[in-house]
C-alpha cells in the first residue's frame, strides 16, 4: 500500500483530481470507478478545472459509481446519480449512456445488483477505483461485518452512516436505510485503487484500514489485501498511524518515490 501524506485537504485532492486526469489522458478508453460524498465534491471540482485546463477529454471513458441509495427516485435531489450529474458529467465530455450508477428503485434488487455486476465485467472491469471511507471503517457502502468477498448487493446502512449523511436530506427520517453497493469483492477485482481521506474525524478508520488486522469489522482493511492501493492522506487523516514517519520517509511530502514500493 502506497500512504502519501500532505500537509492540506487542498493538496490531496488536487493530488487525487491529477491522477485521476493521468488515467485518462493515458488510457482514453479507461473504466473508471467513482465515489460520492463530501470528500469527492473537492475533488471532482479540481477535476473538472484540471480537465479545462489540459483540454482533456472524456468522450471515450466508461464511469461505474460504487452505490446508490435504494428507495429514492433517481432523479431526487439526494440521488447519487444527481451528486454526480452535479459535480462532474455535467462539466466534462463524458458519454452520459457510459455513465453508470445503480438503480435506486425496482421490484428486484437482487436481479439489478447481479445486473450492474454483469455491466462492470462485460466493461472489461475497473481500471482505476475512487474510494473514500465512512468513519466506521466503510467502502462503498460495505459496511463493517460485510463479506470481504462480496458482490454487488443491497446493503442495510449503519446508523453511523445514516447520521453522517444526514446533512444532504432535511430530515433524518428522509435518510435512506438501504443502498445498493458494489461489493468489497468487486472493489478488490479492479486494477489499481485510489483511496482519498481528509480531516481527524476519519484518522481511526484510516489507522484500522491500513495498520489494524485485516479484519471484516474494517471494511476498508481488505485493501491491504489489494495489489496496487495509493491512499492519500492530510495530516489530520495520518495523525493516528502509527508508521506514519516511515511513510513520510518513503515518500517526502506525498511525492511518489522511484521504488514502486507496495
Ligand atoms: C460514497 C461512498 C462512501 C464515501 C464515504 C465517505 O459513494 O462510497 O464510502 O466515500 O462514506 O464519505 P464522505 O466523503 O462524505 O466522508
Amino acid at each position: 500500500m502506497k500512504v502519501l501524506i500532505y500537509k492540506t485537504a487542498e493538496e490531496v485532492k488536487a493530488q487525487a483530481a491529477r491522477r485521476l486526469l493521468m488515467s485518462v489522458q493515458r488510457t482514453p478508453q479507461s473504466v473508471l470507478g467513482l465515489a460520492t460524498g463530501g470528500t469527492m465534491e473537492d475533488v471532482y471540482a479540481e477535476l473538472v478545472k484540471q480537465t479545462h485546463r489540459h483540454a482533456a477529454s472524456w468522450a471515450q471513458v466508461t464511469t461505474f459509481n460504487l452505490d446508490e441509495y435504494w428507495g429514492i427516485p433517481i432523479d431526487s435531489p439526494a440521488s447519487y446519480r444527481t451528486y454526480m450529474n452535479h459535480h462532474l458529467f455535467n462539466h466534462i465530455n463524458v458519454d452520459l449512456d457510459a455513465t453508470h450508477i445503480p438503480p435506486s428503485e425496482g421490484e428486484n434488487p437482487d436481479l439489478a445488483a447481479a445486473q450492474y455486476e454483469a455491466r462492470i465485467s462485460g466493461a472489461g472491469g475497473i481500471d482505476l477505483q475512487l474510494l473514500g471511507i465512512g468513519v466506521n471503517g466503510h467502502i462503498g457502502f460495505n459496511e463493517p461485518t460485510s463479506s470481504l468477498a462480496s458482490k454487488t448487493r443491497l446493503k442495510t446502512l449503519t446508523q453511523s452512516t445514516r447520521d453522517a449523511n444526514r446533512r444532504f436530506f432535511d430530515t433524518m427520517e428522509q435518510v435512506p436505510r438501504y443502498a445498493l453497493t458494489v461489493g468489497i469483492g468487486t472493489i478488490m477485482a479492479s486494477e489499481e485503487c485510489l483511496l482519498v481521506a481528509t480531516g481527524s474525524s476519519k484518522a481511526p478508520a484510516v489507522q484500522a484500514m491500513i495498520e489494524g488486522p485485516l479484519a471484516a469489522s474494517c471494511p476498508a482493511s481488505a485493501l491491504q489485501m489489494h495489489q496496487k492501493v495509493t491512499v492519500m492522506l492530510d495530516e489530520d487523516a495520518a495523525r493516528d498511524l502509527e508508521l506514519r514517519s516511515y511513510y513520510q520517509l518513503v515518500h517526502p511530502d506525498g511525492q511518489e518515490s522511484a521504488v514502486s514500493d507496495g
